[in-house]
């Protein structure tokens, strides 16, 4: 059996382009951040800014890893939150289909929270909740790694693309799974106010800014159907209680088919 490495990816890092290929695979523009932006985003020079975190799996044969050819890639952020602490936001995991169901996954869950918490440590801020946006039929995944579903809530991921059409007309929404992850012991609730600010953050952070050559007006449009209609559609959904219930997800999220 090959041995398998997992290595962070930086900024300047030649490996870069086959791990955007492997995500690209996969989300495409729907879902993934140009190349150039998602590059900008890892080891940013500001310390207490939000950082980008790019790890992937490497298989090695005779002591040489593949570097161009990932077994796995995830990608995902530090974010700090307006109130105080952070969350770590995680944004896009795959793995190359010729190699699903070996535990490559799972350990680069594990490998991105790693490094996800040891960042906010060096800077001591509190790491207040680990956040993704599940795809239906990778709940269950996401259930064994600990993450649990915001019980009741409708989560709707925008469309990136949409972000740069010239003719953009309604944003398109993805309908994805709120899943969280309490940092410590898990909890079978959360602060209410906290997945708020939490989403906020996300919203802000992934969705809102504009990609380069967005028209002003298209942009002011997508801006304000995010916190016009988007964001307050998701807020209507939570609990008018001070607590979140967080439960496995529904079972008609769990068809255990790899996505
Ligand atoms: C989701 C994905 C990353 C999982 O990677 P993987 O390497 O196949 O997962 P692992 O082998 O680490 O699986 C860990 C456990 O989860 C289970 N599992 C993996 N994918 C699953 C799925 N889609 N549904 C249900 N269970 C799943 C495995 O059976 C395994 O269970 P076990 O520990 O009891 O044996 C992979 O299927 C993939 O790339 N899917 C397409 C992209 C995607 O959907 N990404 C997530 C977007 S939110």
């Amino acid at each position: 059996m090959d041995t398998v490495i997992t290595a962070q990816i930086h900024r300047n890092d030649d490996r870069f382009g086959a791990c955007y290929d492997l995500l690209y695979g996969e989300f495409g523009t729907a879902e993934l951040d140009t190349a150039d932006r998602l590059r900008a985003s890892l080891n940013s020079a500001d310390p207490v800014a939000p950082q980008g975190f790019l790890l992937a799996r490497y298989a090695v044969h005779d002591g040489q890893p593949r570097w161009d050819d990932p077994v796995g890639v995830i990608a995902g952020d530090y974010l700090p939150l307006p109130g105080g602490g952070c969350i770590g936001a995680l944004g896009h995991l795959v793995a190359s289909d010729r190699r699903r169901g070996a535990g490559h996954g799972a350990a680069l869950v594990g490998a991105w929270e790693r490094a996800v918490r040891q960042h906010a440590r060096r800077h001591r801020q509190l790491m207040r909740l680990l956040v993704l946006e599940s795809r239906p039929t990778a709940s269950t995944f996401w259930a064994q790694q600990g993450y649990r579903w915001v019980a009741g809530s409708e989560y709707r991921q925008p469309v990136i693309v949409s972000r740069s059409a010239q003719n953009h007309s309604d944003s398109q929404l993805l309908p994805e799974l709120l899943m969280v992850k309490t940092p410590g012991t898990l909890a079978d609730d959360v602060d209410t106010a906290l997945i708020v600010e939490a989403v906020f953050t996300m919203y802000r952070h992934w969705y809102e800014p504009p990609c380069a050559g967005t028209r002003p007006d298209i942009w002011a449009r997508i801006t304000a159907e995010l916190w016009g209609r988007t964001f307050p559609a998701f807020l209507s959904s939570l609990p008018p209680a001070p607590q979140c219930p967080i439960t496995h997800p529904p079972s008609q999220h769990n068809a255990a088919t790899a996505a």
